[in-house]
């Protein structure tokens, strides 16, 4: 018998214990402060949709993979964005790709594509390993029982990752402080606040916040600094080169620098804290299943050896692939998504009203009671062809789904590949069992106070 078809026994990480019945008001309030995901009741794991309201607003929780296809493809003009992740996400993004609508949305979207086309992410993959060799490299230092915090080491790499392949090494942008500042942002102005629920106009929300605001103005002068330089050096073929040439054939319009700054904080915060959450989650998960840890090694000593991984290497590792795709399962990176109905329409069987907050609960939907084996443990042999081969593409949305799903999939997951395999053959990483475990959303999901773990060498 060969060692994998050993029988295996499943692990169950920890995870939301949801109420049994609706919160109370005002409980169900200072949990969507402090933990939104933390309210949801039992109900929506375990039916095909939850509804609930007044007179004056209506909030539907969608789970049924048809309604979702519904919502996210084949009535997508009725589910605009709604106006909560406008206010969360615009006074950093502005009317980038991220956050804009319609027809501004659709040629930001057209002339972003190509630096996402599979021979350019096969193109970036050695710049993805070698972030994550260098990561070794200093963990190496740090010796043999060092304690890391996982999710700032991942977040690390995964910040290097972006400036080297969408921004040439982002020259002139202090990692650090960048780093920091991103994660200020997303404490303060990244979640929703007491300003929000009261519909207070925008600007006191920002007001009211002013570790978030000093954050975002730092941020956005950076990136202006970086486009004025650029727009006067000579092209360097990367993703701003791509952005400033942009030209949508219809309308001939261009990015001003303004959007362009939009565009490229878009990419920097939408593309590395993902990317680093799932790996964060990833080795959790493997510390945990010290057995799916020497599947991931046994794969890679037999597809690659000792060599340095290459994207022929990357694509052949499945086994380390189904591993991110259910840790993203399990926590996925950004836990909800949510659209507002614009008009009267059937989703899957059922009457949405217009006006209604459509809340499309990813964390729940991957956890559902009517969709999932074990809804709960960590088993990556449900990514196996066998069992993937029966599943609704809307029962597994960690990209979402639709036209507006998440256009850098390809590339994070090729990154998350490339470096979890990376790290995962040159160390191993305990969970600390003194930290107790709880994810929290701040728009993505976080291990609150981080992810301490235990650096053994190998
Ligand atoms: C594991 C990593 C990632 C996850 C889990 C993720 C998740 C998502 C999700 C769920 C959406 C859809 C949001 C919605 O419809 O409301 C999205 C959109 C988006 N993502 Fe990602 N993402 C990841 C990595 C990246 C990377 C690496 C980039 C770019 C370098 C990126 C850039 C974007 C952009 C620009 C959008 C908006 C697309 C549009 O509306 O046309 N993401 N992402």
């Amino acid at each position: 018998m060969a060692l994998d078809d050993l029988p295996k026994t499943l692990v169950t990480p920890p995870a939301i214990e949801p109420p049994e019945e609706p919160l109370p008001y005002f409980h169900a309030l200072w949990k969507l402060l402090d933990n939104p995901i933390e309210a949801w009741p039992k109900a929506v794991y375990e039916e095909p949709f939850y509804e609930r309201g007044d007179e004056r607003q209506t909030f539907l929780y969608a789970c049924d993979p048809a309604m979702l296809k519904d919502i996210l493809l084949d009535k997508v003009e009725a589910f605009p964005k709604d106006w909560m992740f406008d206010r969360v996400t615009k006074p950093a993004l502005g009317e980038g790709l991220l956050t804009a609508q319609g027809e501004n949305w659709r040629w930001q979207r057209r002339a972003a594509a190509p630096g996402f086309r599979p021979d350019n992410v096969a193109a970036m993959t050695p710049l993805m390993v070698k972030a994550a060799e260098a990561a070794l490299e200093r963990w190496r230092d740090k010796g043999e029982g060092a304690r890391l915090d996982v999710a700032t080491e991942t977040t690390a790499i995964t910040f290097q990752v972006i400036l080297d392949t969408m921004l040439s090494g982002g020259e002139g942008i202090d990692v650090e402080a960048a780093a920091g500042k991103i994660t200020d942002y997303l404490q303060t102005l990244g979640k929703i606040t007491p300003a929000d629920l009261l519909q207070w106009p925008t600007w006191t929300r920002v007001a009211l916040a002013p570790r978030g605001y000093r954050a975002m103005v730092f941020l956005k002068a950076m990136v202006d600094r970086m486009v004025a330089r650029r727009r006067g050096e000579p092209a360097r073929g990367d993703l701003v080169d791509l952005l400033m040439k942009a030209e949508d054939p219809e309308s001939g319009r261009r990015m001003d620098d303004i959007l362009l700054r939009d565009n490229l904080l878009t990419f920097i915060a939408a593309g590395h804290e993902t990317t680093a959450l799932a790996l964060t989650w990833s080795l959790y998960l493997l510390g945990l299943d010290p057995g799916a840890a020497a599947r991931v090694r046994r794969e890679v000593a037999a597809v690659a050896g000792e060599a340095s991984l290459t994207q022929e290497h990357i694509e052949r590792l499945t086994f380390t692939r189904q591993v991110v795709q259910e840790a993203m399962r399990l926590y996925p990176s950004l836990p909800l998504m949510s659209r507002m109905c614009a008009q009267d329409v059937e989703a899957g069987g059922h009457r949405v009203k217009k006006g209604t907050f459509v809340f499309i609960p990813l964390y729940a939907i991957h956890r559902h009671r009517r969709l999932w084996r074990d809804p709960d443990a960590f088993d990556p042999d449900r990514f196996g062809p066998a069992e993937s081969a029966g599943r609704h593409r809307f029962a597994y949305l960690p990209f979402g789904g639709g036209p507006r799903v998440c256009i850098g999939q390809a590339f994070a997951l090729t990154e998350a590949v490339a470096i979890l395999a990376t790290l995962v053959r040159g160390a191993t990483l305990e969970p600390d069992p003194g930290h107790r475990i709880r994810p929290v959303m701040r728009v993505s999901m976080r291990p609150q106070g981080g992810m301490p773990m235990t650096l053994r060498l190998r």
